[in-house]
């Protein structure tokens, strides 16, 4: 698995990040880098890295929310978030995967919770909003925000917004292979 993943953040660097001046692969660096220099403890980090598997290390045919919508869905596809943390969920601790699952609910949480949010979104994040719900209620924002992971899923978000710098140097993805393999690099658990 930590192999596959490698690879598919290899390939991730092939592709634009939707809208965006930045690859998919140099968004996922810049998010986990993002996330280190903060200093997030490395489970934050590690959810930083994987935030997006969903959008590149599956069939995109799984995928609702594609900022490219000519790939099509398959029926029964869903977000990107959700296939990407039940990708990962069995080999990392429990709270890396909800932080992965929950980055697409952040941003509809900010959207309810933080005047100007949405206003300062790029157009690209905005789009995938609509097909992920759109904002959240004041009640569904209230009830999240109880849960004791969602400062850092909110963090996440943050360091995902920033993400689209497009001459930021960063690491290559090498330098978190060790952490990658530490958790992914074992016979697949359960
Ligand atoms: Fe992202």
């Amino acid at each position: 698995m930590a192999d596959r993943l490698l690879e598919a953040f290899l390939g991730s660097a092939a592709r634009l990040y939707g809208g965006e001046p930045v690859t998919e692969l140099a968004h996922s660096l810049q998010c986990a880098e993002l996330a280190r220099e903060a200093g997030a403890d490395e489970d934050l980090q590690l959810a930083s890295l994987l935030h997006d598997v969903g959008r590149f290390a599956v069939d995109p045919r799984e995928i609702l929310d594609q900022k490219d919508q000519t790939r099509g869905a398959a029926a029964g596809a869903r977000g990107h978030h959700e296939v990407g943390a039940d990708l990962i969920a069995p080999w990392v601790p429990a709270r890396v995967a909800w932080l992965v699952r929950m980055h697409a609910e952040a941003k509809r949480y900010l959207c309810a919770t933080e005047p100007g949010y949405y206003d300062a979104l790029t157009p690209g994040s905005r789009f995938t909003m609509t097909l992920q719900g759109g904002a959240m209620t004041t009640d569904d924002a209230a009830r999240r925000a109880q849960h004791p992971w969602m400062a850092d899923a909110v963090r996440l978000r943050r360091w995902d917004d920033l993400a689209k710098m497009p001459d930021k140097v960063t690491e290559p993805i090498e330098a978190w292979a060790p952490l990658l393999r530490h958790h992914f690099g074992r016979v697949r658990p359960i």
